[in-house]
């Protein structure tokens, strides 16, 4: 769905969406297809890419804020569309745009304790959360499903490092109320669209987001002793343009070090970095010996960002 697209449904033109964020196109899910489709479609690749099948699976865990129902989890009813054996899984919900990072942060600890191999998928079908009608919102998102398999052997790639922050105290810039236990669906709500209604304050957003993802980049780099200059990529969460080049000056990077897709895809919450990290990948701009650094930031508010040698 391109600009020109949501310029004849809102009051908006191509020209205030570029120049504001950088997007230019962003891809629906059809009418048919489901948070669990995607998840599959991802699922599927990430274990072909690694030559694991569904039996090799030992763990599930799914990052998202648009679950595929209320409840059970998506996890397990991507357990059984893999047919995987009865393994645990789970959804890690509500994390917004980091929910991803936070996922294999949680997958890391969980290999540790005791190896095994974990599917760890970042999904998200905002197309069926946000207003439609809503310009200041709807024209910054898109569909996506991204995954990777964690184990504890030699893949492609060692996570070297993970940290993860979080401030509570700033959960009010970006919510969707209605639907939870304080604000219950009721047919007024319904009516009046309340269940879409994404409050965002995005100078904020786009402050906060600037200054987590770089300070958090920076204390990764120097927790695992590696200069900025050994970087050969960074993955930034891909919500705006003007975000990542903030981050990519702030830092010092060359652009030629940030990766940006978020021309085409728009901002695909928790699936922007395995997205942007299998299109990376699979275009050779990763190699090995590489060092490349993944950073989120998302609602509630949080920040992650990891180090991954390959
Ligand atoms: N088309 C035209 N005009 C619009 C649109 C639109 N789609 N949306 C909002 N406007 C108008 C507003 O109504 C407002 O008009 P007003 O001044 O008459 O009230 C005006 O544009 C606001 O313009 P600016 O202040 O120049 O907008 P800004 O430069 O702050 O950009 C944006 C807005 C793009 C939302 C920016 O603040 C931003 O990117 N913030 C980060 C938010 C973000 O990335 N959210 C993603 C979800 S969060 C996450 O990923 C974790």
């Amino acid at each position: 769905m391109t600009n020109d697209d949501w310029s004849a449904l809102v009051d908006t033109t191509d020209e205030w969406i570029t120049t504001r964020t950088g997007i230019k196109e962003r891809r629906f899910a059809a009418d048919d297809q489901s948070t669990l489709d995607l998840s599959e479609q991802a699922a599927l690749r990430a274990m072909g890419d690694a030559g694991l099948s569904a039996d090799d699976i030992d763990e599930i865990i799914l990052a998202t804020d648009t679950p595929e129902l209320y409840t059970p989890d998506t996890a397990s009813l991507l357990q059984d569309r893999l047919g995987c054996r009865t393994i645990p899984t789970y959804d890690l919900g509500g994390s917004g745009c980091a929910g991803w990072i936070q996922a294999i942060d949680v997958a890391r600890s969980r290999i540790a304790f005791e190896p095994k191999n974990i599917l760890v998928v970042g999904v998200e079908l905002i197309s069926r959360l946000i207003s439609w009608e809503d310009r200041a919102t709807c024209v910054l998102f898109g569909d996506g499903a991204g995954a990777i398999v964690m184990g504890p052997g030699t893949g492609k790639a060692t996570l070297v490092d993970v940290i993860s922050g979080t401030d509570g105290s700033k959960a009010d810039i970006l919510t969707l109320q209605t639907g939870g236990t304080r604000h219950p669906f009721t047919v007024e709500s319904a009516a009046a669209g309340d269940h879409q209604r994404l409050d965002m304050k995005g100078s904020e957003v786009f402050r906060e987001a600037v200054r987590r993802m770089s300070s958090v980049t920076l204390e990764l780099l120097e927790r695992i002793d590696r200069p900025l200059g050994e970087v050969a990529l960074l993955i930034p969460h891909q919500a705006n343009k003007r975000i990542i080049d903030a981050i990519g000056h702030k830092l010092g990077l060359s652009e030629d070090k940030v990766f940006v897709n978020v021309d085409r895809y728009g901002n695909t919450g928790s699936a922007t970095v395995p997205l942007g990290l299998w299109e990376a990948y699979g275009e050779s701009r990763i190699q090995p010996g590489d060092l490349v650094v993944l950073t989120a930031f998302g609602a509630g508010f949080h920040w992650a960002s990891a180090a991954m040698q390959f």
